[in-house]
Formats: C-alpha cells, sequence, structure tokens
C-alpha cells in the first residue's frame, strides 16, 4: 500500500498474530496521527492509541464505568428509540435507510448513554463527522479553523457537565467515568472529554455502517433474507455474519516497534502495519466458502471488533443495537425495496458502508 506507506496484512493467521501481539505492533499514534491538528484533546493520549502497560491501567478504569451490566440494561430503552423513530417513517413510500433510521440510531443511543443533552446530539454528530471528514482529506484552512472553532465550544460544553456530574453524579456514562477509581486512580476531566470523544467517534458511524451493511447483504440475497424472516431468532445469528461478510471496520493500524518476518515478509523497525480484519474475515484457509453470505453460519471467531487488549469496547452495545434495530425493521415494518440500485459508499480507508441507502416499502 504505497500511498500510506505502510505493510498490509491480510491473512487471518497473520491479522490474528498482529492483534495478540501488541509488544510488537504498537497502537502508538493510531488516531492521534490521524486527525493531526485537528486533535481536540492533544494533551491527553487516546486510549486506543495506548499501549501497555499505560493501556492497561486506563482500560481497567473505563471498564469499571462501561459495564456489561450497564449495556445490557439499555436494551428496552434502544427499543423504545427505534420505534420512536419509525413511527416517523410511517404512511411514507419511500426512506433513506441511513439518513432516516441507521445515523440517528446510535446517535441518540450514545448521546444518551454518555448524558449529552439531546438539544446537543445534532451539534456533537456534525462536529465529530467534520473532524473526522477533515482528517482523511485535504480540506481548507477556513474550514478547520472553523472546526477548531467548534471543538473549543464542544469541549467547553463536556467540561461543563463533567463539573456538573462531579457535583451532582446521575446514572450516565460520564457521571461513572468521573467516579471511577482503581488502586486510588481516577480520571482527570481531560481524560474524560478525551473519552467521550473517543466513544462518540468509535460508536456512531460504525454502528451506522453495521445496519447498512446488513440491509444491503440482505437485499442482495433474498433466499438468505428469506430465512431470516420465516425465523426471528436468526437475527443475532445474521448480526455476527454481517460483520464477517461485510466488516464495519475493514482495518487498523499498528507500528513496528522492531523488526520482525510475518508471512515470509520482513517488516522493519518503525514501519506502519495495516491489518484488514475485514479481508482475515474472508480467508479461505479460516472459513468455508468465506465469500458467499450465510445467514446460518454463526461465526464466532470474526475479527470485526478486533481482538485482545483493545477489542471493541463498544462491542456488546453494538450487538445489541443490531440486533433490537433488525427485528424493529425487518419484521414490524412492511418489507421493504430498494428503489435503485445506486448508493453512494463513504470513501474511508478503515470503515465501510453505504453513505445512502434509499429504499420504498413494498407491502
Ligand atoms: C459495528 C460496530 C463496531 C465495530 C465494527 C467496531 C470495531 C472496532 C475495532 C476493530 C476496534 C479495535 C481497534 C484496535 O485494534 O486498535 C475497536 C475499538 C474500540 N471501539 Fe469499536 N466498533 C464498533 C462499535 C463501537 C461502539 C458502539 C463503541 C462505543 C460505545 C465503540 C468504541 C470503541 C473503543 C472505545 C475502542 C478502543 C478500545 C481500546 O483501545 O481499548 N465501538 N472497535
Amino acid at each position: 500500500m504505497e500511498s500510506i506507506q505502510c505493510w498490509a496484512v491480510s491473512r487471518y493467521a497473520d491479522v490474528d498474530y498482529v492483534i495478540r501481539h501488541p509488544q510488537i505492533f504498537s497502537s502508538t499514534g493510531l488516531m492521534n496521527g490521524f486527525l493531526g491538528d485537528l486533535n481536540p484533546v492533544p494533551e491527553v493520549p487516546w486510549m486506543i492509541d495506548l499501549d501497555p502497560p499505560d493501556h492497561t491501567k486506563l482500560r481497567k478504569l473505563v471498564n469499571k464505568a462501561f459495564t456489561p451490566r450497564l449495556i445490557m440494561a439499555l436494551e428496552a430503552r434502544i427499543r423504545e428509540i427505534c420505534n420512536q423513530i419509525l413511527s416517523d417513517l410511517r404512511g411514507r413510500v419511500e426512506f433513506d435507510l441511513v439518513r432516516d433510521f441507521s445515523m440517528p440510531l446510535p446517535v441518540i443511543v450514545i448521546s444518551e448513554l454518555l448524558g449529552v443533552d439531546p438539544e446537543y446530539r445534532a451539534d456533537f454528530k456534525r462536529w465529530s463527522d467534520a473532524t473526522i471528514r477533515s482528517s482523511v482529506r485535504p480540506t481548507d484552512e477556513d474550514e478547520r479553523h472553523e472546526i477548531r472553532r467548534e471543538t473549543r465550544a464542544r469541549c467547553a460544553y463536556l467540561e461543563h457537565i463533567i463539573a456538573q456530574r462531579r457535583k451532582e453524579p446521575r446514572e450516565d456514562l460520564i457521571s461513572r467515568l468521573v467516579q471511577a477509581e482503581e488502586d486510588h486512580q481516577t480520571l482527570s476531566a481531560l481524560e474524560v472529554i478525551a473519552l467521550t470523544i473517543l466513544i462518540l467517534i468509535a460508536g456512531n458511524e460504525t454502528t451506522t455502517n453495521l445496519l447498512g451493511n446488513t440491509i444491503l447483504a440482505l437485499l442482495a440475497h433474498p433466499a438468505e433474507f428469506a430465512k431470516v424472516r420465516a425465523d426471528r431468532r436468526l437475527v443475532p445469528q445474521l448480526v455476527e455474519e454481517v460483520l464477517r461478510y461485510d466488516s464495519a471496520v475493514q482495518g487498523v493500524f499498528r507500528v513496528a516497534v522492531r523488526e520482525i518476518e510475518l508471512a515470509g515478509t520482513t517488516i522493519p523497525a518503525g514501519a506502519g502495519v495495516f491489518y484488514l480484519n475485514g479481508s482475515a474475515n474472508r480467508d479461505e484457509r479460516k472459513y468455508e466458502n468465506p465469500d458467499r453470505f450465510d445467514v446460518f453460519r454463526n461465526p464466532p471467531d470474526h475479527l470485526s471488533f478486533g481482538y485482545g487488549i483493545h477489542y471493541c469496547l463498544g462491542a456488546q452495545l453494538a450487538r445489541i443495537e443490531a440486533k433490537v434495530a433488525l427485528d424493529a425493521l425487518l419484521f414490524e415494518q412492511p418489507p421493504f425495496a430498494r428503489t435503485t440500485e445506486a448508493m453512494t459508499r463513504g470513501d474511508g480507508l478503515a470503515v465501510r458502508g453505504p453513505k445512502t441507502l434509499p429504499l420504498r416499502f413494498v407491502g
């Protein structure tokens, strides 16, 4: 991969090796390097950029706040949010899956989980999208200036919420992060701001893409769609197969801290490495007929959420959101079809999903 100057690792066994060896393949600079001068909190490292032992300490603290119990308790509320969004589609003939459903859903869920006030949700989404967009492609200085101005406003708001939650904790994640304590260590306000922004950036577009990729796969494979329609208990399995078949995150960067031989190739010390989990998930050495979309496959060990120390913090949340959303969309709405084969995909290197997916009800 000449243009981004890194070694691409594509086979399942090799990707697995990279992910399992953080002492050789460092995460340093993953997000910081990508955001450059648009980094909203350059004073503290991003959790996703850290290696052990710093990562271990921070992740332990975060795990105290972001517990499986907290996420499981969200299921009923996620169902309510889905129904609320879908009720706006009632009476409509056409809708855009991304704009009208799969984009707003995670934005509302994550904002509520964090404790961001509803009136600021759209601002946070617009700002985090603009920050990511400007980090992946050249933008003029006026636009960057505007993003930096907005960054200050968003960070000031979060600082205010954090101070408020220190005084009067609520049931939200910001309160839990503020209160988290491990080995007499707690998180500073800046660390909580960085984690909040990381969760917003990491959790919105990925979940939107998972839902878009699922509907694309189902509509392209009517026989598989019919199997799911015949048995709604297949939805969790469907989610796992889509994660494998069309991964919402296709690749993640690392840096080789020393020279290492991988798949017969010598990677020099200091070289950039791009682990392609989307490709690993289609490796014929690992999966039989990997290019076949099979709702009965239920692949337990796909690498869509990574593995090991940086295993996706939001995997459980993404799975619950997808399960509840698809259940509502596939079983409580009239059937739908694509209005056109035309569709825009995002142009990001690491994330994959439709940007628009126009559909029409046919029932
Ligand atoms: C379909 C949805 C999602 C996919 C495919 C996905 C994928 C990933 C992957 C591949 C990683 C590992 C990165 C690495 O190896 O360095 C990761 C990490 C992470 N994800 Fe997700 N993610 C999803 C949803 C979410 C959600 C909903 C949240 C937030 C609630 C989230 C928060 C994070 C965070 C904070 C990390 C960093 C963990 C660490 O460094 O210890 N993700 N995700």
